[in-house]
């Protein structure tokens, strides 16, 4: 059995309160794609660090994660959650906001191929690691799943940019194969594929992509959506319980290891 051989890091990120700009805002289907000026972002975020992003009208900031930094601009994908999330996504550009960043820790690089499991909004990290990935000169596969053909916007702005040939999965099966993106891991680890397998979407998918990784004997890392408020390790809400205790995600994660979690 391939023992897990990546390290996370946990270096504390130099994060900073940045005044941005709204400088686009577009729907991707039932998602919106904005980009932020970031003028002030001196460290660079890496593939699964996050921003906390300030809402007017709201007190709390809204943890989100790059799919995209370029130069002083920072991409993001929003699917519209509760109040919060509705209302960044109907500000006209132009906008002024404030946002904590870079937070958290990111996805290691893997020693062989990777393998990207994600659904909805959970592709803009993975997309950003797939990036990453592929200026390194890595093998990727990925698996997107979606509820039907709404997500083809999407993914053709995050994946198919990148020349990515990524699988589809639909529930209807209106976009790509009928079923679960698992089911495209599944047979790629039966295959014995020497892969890392990253999954980023709701908590079915990611637990399920765990259990195919610890399985199959491969590394695997997930990025849990966990309800934040301060975002940098202050107010305790973003409790995750691991192997190792009860830790933070803002600033433990949001990446964990899949035999980390306690599931
Ligand atoms: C590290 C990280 C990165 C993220 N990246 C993205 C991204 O790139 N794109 C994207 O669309 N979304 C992302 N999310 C999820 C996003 O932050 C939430 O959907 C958003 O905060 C919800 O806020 P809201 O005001 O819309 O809903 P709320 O009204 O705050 O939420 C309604 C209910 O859901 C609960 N809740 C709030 N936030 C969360 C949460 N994160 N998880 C579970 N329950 C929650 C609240 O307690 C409340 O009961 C990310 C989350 C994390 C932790
Ligand atoms: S969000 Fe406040 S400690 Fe993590």
């Amino acid at each position: 059995m391939t023992r897990p051989s990546l390290e996370l890091t946990h270096e504390r990120p130099r994060w900073d309160d940045h005044a941005v700009t709204l400088v686009t805002s577009e729907p991707l289907g039932p998602h919106q794609r904005l980009v932020l000026a970031m003028p002030a972002l001196e460290a660079r975020f890496e593939p699964g660090q996050f921003l906390n992003l300030s809402v007017p009208g709201h007190l709390l900031r809204r943890p989100l994660a790059p799919s995209r930094h370029e130069g002083t601009e920072v991409e993001l994908i929003v699917t519209p959650f509760g109040p919060g999330t509705r209302d960044l996504i109907a500000l006209p550009a132009g906008t002024r906001l404030q946002a904590l960043a870079p937070l958290g820790n990111s996805f290691p690089m893997p020693a062989g191929e990777a393998a990207l499991v994600g659904a909805g909004a959970g592709a803009a990290p993975l997309a950003f690691l797939a990036e990453r990935l592929l200026c390194a000169g890595r093998t990727v596969h990925v698996f997107h799943g979606a509820v039907s053909s709404e997500d083809r916007p999407l993914v053709r702005e995050v994946y198919e940019r990148l020349g990515i040939g990524a699988h589809y999965f639909s529930e209807d099966g209106a976009l790509g194969r009928r079923g679960y993106p698992t089911a495209g891991l599944a047979e790629l680890l039966a295959g014995g594929a020497d892969v890392t397998v990253y999954s980023v979407g709701p908590l079915a998918l990611m637990r399920a992509a765990a259990r195919l990784a610890i399985e199959h004997g491969r590394p695997g890392y997930v990025s849990l959506d966990v309800h934040m408020a301060c975002g940098v390790g202050a107010c305790l809400s973003c409790a995750v319980k691991t192997t190792a205790g009860q830790k933070h995600a803002c600033v433990d994660g949001p990446v964990f290891e899949v035999r980390e979690v306690v599931w």
